[in-house]
């Protein structure tokens, strides 16, 4: 059944008909109630994005469904916190422990105990680096994410068709405590880097590399702050910003909002990623424009389905073992596909697969 899944997975239909195949996996297995007596420790990073509510929500009830003993915990962003939830946890005789971390290069004293202990470490979303003591990872297809992104630019605004613009960009990543962050802005530059060497795009700023576009914590008021203060450093003289590539939808709001502070009444191109409830309200208003939608139904499944494995003494099913290397050894993955939503889609992605509600969206 989980083969079948998986190749449906990688296969062409839709992540609608995915998500249905998924949830029935998951009542079928429901009753089987294997894990009787073994613990699993879950940490998340933060509960002030949706998507980390989901992701802790989705792993804690597929783990309880199949008889596992959840801990869950969020560390507020808090590195040495999460380090200390960790530690704490091994100390509780977790079996397993599944891990989205804060910051990828603290985790190496707190997993060098795990290891001692005999736990195995999935890497959660976010890639653990420099230790030897992370086993597997489940993911997306991070460089896709970004690519999403940077296309959705290039087409919205003819790039690819030969406008020749100028058009005005500005950039920002994610936390540089975070692997992904690195991953996403690549894949979009990717696509941009050209335009801009071709004189299509200009970042009026001058702000291209990774650790000046950066943005801590992945908070949206930092983000908020950084475009107030291009705005009023860089776009003195009439300009336009006519896009920004943002890779978070809480990165995206911070800057609709620092725009609209501006006195934009039209929104420039703006991305962001995760689907959540008030960016999609955004894409629909037509203030942000897209959004990369990462099914975490599926993440929960596929890492459950993982950490089931591992227990039962069984090789886990991995789908990548050449792109995530942590500095230490190239880490067995499974990647999912992320997908690019805007007003045209967001219906059939979201709404008709059930990861959001009409009400939500209310
Ligand atoms: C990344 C994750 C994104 C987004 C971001 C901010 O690690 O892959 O989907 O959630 O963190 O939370």
């Amino acid at each position: 059944m989980n083969v079948n899944r998986r190749h449906l997975l990688t296969g062409s239909i839709g992540a609608a008909a995915v998500a249905l195949v998924a949830s029935a996996c998951a009542s079928e297995d429901g009753d089987s109630g294997s894990g009787g007596g073994k613990k699993v420790g879950i940490a998340m990073p933060t509960k002030t994005s949706e998507r980390w509510i989901l992701d802790g929500d989705n792993l804690k009830a597929a783990f309880e469904d199949k008889g596992y003993e959840v801990s869950l915990q969020y560390a507020n962003d808090v590195a040495a916190d999460q380090v200390s939830q960790i530690e704490t946890m091994v100390g509780q005789g977790v079996n397993v422990l599944v891990i989205a971390a804060i910051d990828n290069k603290s985790l190496s004293g707190a997993l060098a105990q795990a290891k001692e202990a005999d736990i195995k470490v999935i890497a959660y979303d976010r890639l653990i680096l420099d230790t030897p003591d992370v086993d597997y990872y489940t993911s997306f297809d991070n460089t896709k994410v970004g690519t999403l992104q940077g296309t959705y630019i290039a087409e919205k605004l003819g790039l690819d068709a030969g406008e020749a613009g100028p058009f005005n960009i500005e950039l920002f990543a994610g936390a540089l405590t975070d692997n992904n962050a690195r991953y996403f802005f690549d894949g979009a530059m990717a696509v941009l880097q050209p335009y801009i060497d071709g004189g299509q795009l200009v970042v009026l700023s001058g702000q291209t590399d990774l650790e000046q576009v950066a943005t801590e914590n992945w908070d949206g008021a930092v983000a908020q702050d950084r475009m107030e203060t291009i705005l009023t450093s860089f776009y003195t003289a009439g300009q336009q910003v006519d896009a920004v590539l943002a890779p978070f939808d809480g990165i995206s709001r911070g800057i609709i909002a620092a725009l609209d502070g501006a006195g934009y009444t039209t929104m420039p191109i703006v991305t962001g990623q995760d689907a959540e409830v008030d960016s999609v309200k955004y894409i629909i208003a037509g203030t942000q424009s897209m959004t990369v939608y990462k099914d975490t139904r599926l993440l929960a499944e596929v890492t459950v389905d993982m950490a089931v494995d591992i227990l039962e003494g069984k090789d886990p099913e991995i789908n990548d073992d050449t792109t995530y290397d942590n500095g230490d050894h190239v880490v067995p993955a499974y990647l999912l596909e992320p997908v690019s939503v805007d007003a045209t889609n967001y219906q059939a992605e979201l709404i008709d697969s059930g990861y959001i509600t009409e009400d939500q969206l209310q």
